[in-house]
């Protein structure tokens, strides 16, 4: 779902154990980021994250401003927060919140408006008091709007700016409705929102010619002002941008890259949404791995799909172009993680899972030595 019309609540989950994470080399990685197997862990890392800010930040000065995304990703968010809320654990009443955006023009009642998700799917579940809620006015008369963006600065600066900001990120790589070209001095105003973003909404609208056409949004630099930032993502449609995001340069075709200026963001991310990150597409071009039988594999029927070759066409020379000599060295060379034994090309059969190597290496049985 893209940030549409708002899905109906799930009930609150049950207490959850640690979250795992996938722990690897991360030298390609300009942004902190973090990858749960288990999509629910990632809600409750981020929700857990979201009450230290606030119990640390209400003890320190009275209350806590949080800058709050619509979307499908952060529900399992809202809905952990509401959780621990009702068990008791959590109080609302000196948060502030302000939101990154709304559609323009919209409706607070329309069933597509982001005041109508916030409040059916967080606000009304919490003790949150109806003044410390904001969220950009998609009513606001046009001849208005641009007072009323300096406005909404304002009250961020008069309630002492953004402890803790979540965002979500879109196809087209925005962050809020930052579409490619805002740039990083960019502030709260009304934007013109890019195709893709609307047709990712289209669904929602019951088709494309129903999106909105613009939005009024945060500015890069409104996020970049807050003190941490959580960047979510889930979902394998999301994996190409959030690769781009975390590993590419900073630049204003991708806003999400403006996020690498800043001191402390964390990239949460599930398994498809981190596919195409490079510690887990292709691990084996960074440093210091640890080869394990199942990343022989996966690392071969790359190799042959990269060379479009036969694996048993592949030349010594294409397994030292790519960076894979280490396989052809004898095993006792390789670091095995916790095995001595020898995987050997022939008999890597252990699987890890997530990626569309390891898909493609689930349809051939056996991978076999190069050919030269
Ligand atoms: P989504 O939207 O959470 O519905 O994928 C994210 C965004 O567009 O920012």
């Amino acid at each position: 779902m893209a940030k549409g019309t708002p899905p109906t609540p799930t009930p609150p989950t049950a207490r959850r154990s640690p979250p795992t994470t996938i722990e690897s080399s991360r030298d390609r990685e300009r942004l902190r980021t973090v990858v749960f197997p288990e999509h629910s862990d990632l809600a409750a890392a981020v929700a857990e994250r979201i009450i230290e800010v606030i119990q640390r930040e209400t003890r320190a000065k009275g209350r806590a401003v949080l800058g709050l995304a619509t979307g499908s990703t952060p529900l399992g968010v809202y809905e952990e927060l509401i959780r621990r809320h009702q068990a008791g654990d959590l109080d609302f009443s000196h948060v502030i919140t302000f939101n990154l955006d709304e559609y323009y023009p919209m409706t607070p009642d329309s069933p597509h408006s982001y005041h109508r998700y916030m409040w059916e799917n967080f606000f009304e579940h919490v003790n949150i008091a109806k003044e410390n809620v904001h969220i950009p006015e998609g009513v606001t008369p046009r001849e208005r709007v641009t007072e009323a963006c300096a406005a909404y600065e304002q009250a961020i600066r008069a309630a002492g700016g953004i402890d803790f900001q979540l965002l979500g990120i879109g196809k087209t790589g925005h962050v809020g409705f930052n579409e490619p070209g805002s740039d990083a001095t960019s502030r709260t105003r009304i934007v013109t929102l890019d195709t893709l973003t609307r047709r990712d909404a289209a669904a929602d609208f019951f088709g494309v010619e129903n999106v909105p056409r613009e939005a009024i949004t945060m500015g890069v630099a409104t996020i970049l002002d807050a003190k941490e930032i959580a960047l979510l993502a889930t979902g394998e449609h999301k994996a190409g941008i959030v690769a781009r995001a975390v590993e590419g340069e900073i630049s204003t075709d991708v806003a999400a890259t403006f996020l690498q200026r800043h001191q402390s963001v964390t990239v949460y991310l599930d398994l498809p949404a981190a596919a195409e990150l490079t510690r887990i597409k292709t691990p084996w071009i960074l440093e210091g791995i640890e080869w394990t039988p199942a990343m022989v594999e996966r690392s071969v029927v790359w190799l042959a799909d990269k060379s479009g070759k036969a694996v048993l066409k592949l030349s010594a020379r294409d397994y030292a172009e790519h960076q894979l000599s280490p396989l052809l060295a004898p095993a006792r060379a390789r670091r095995f993680g916790g095995s001595h034994q020898r995987p050997g090309l022939q008999s890597a059969t252990r699987e890890d899972s997530g990626t569309r190597q390891a898909a493609r290496a689930r349809a051939r049985t056996r991978v076999l030595a190069p050919s030269g």
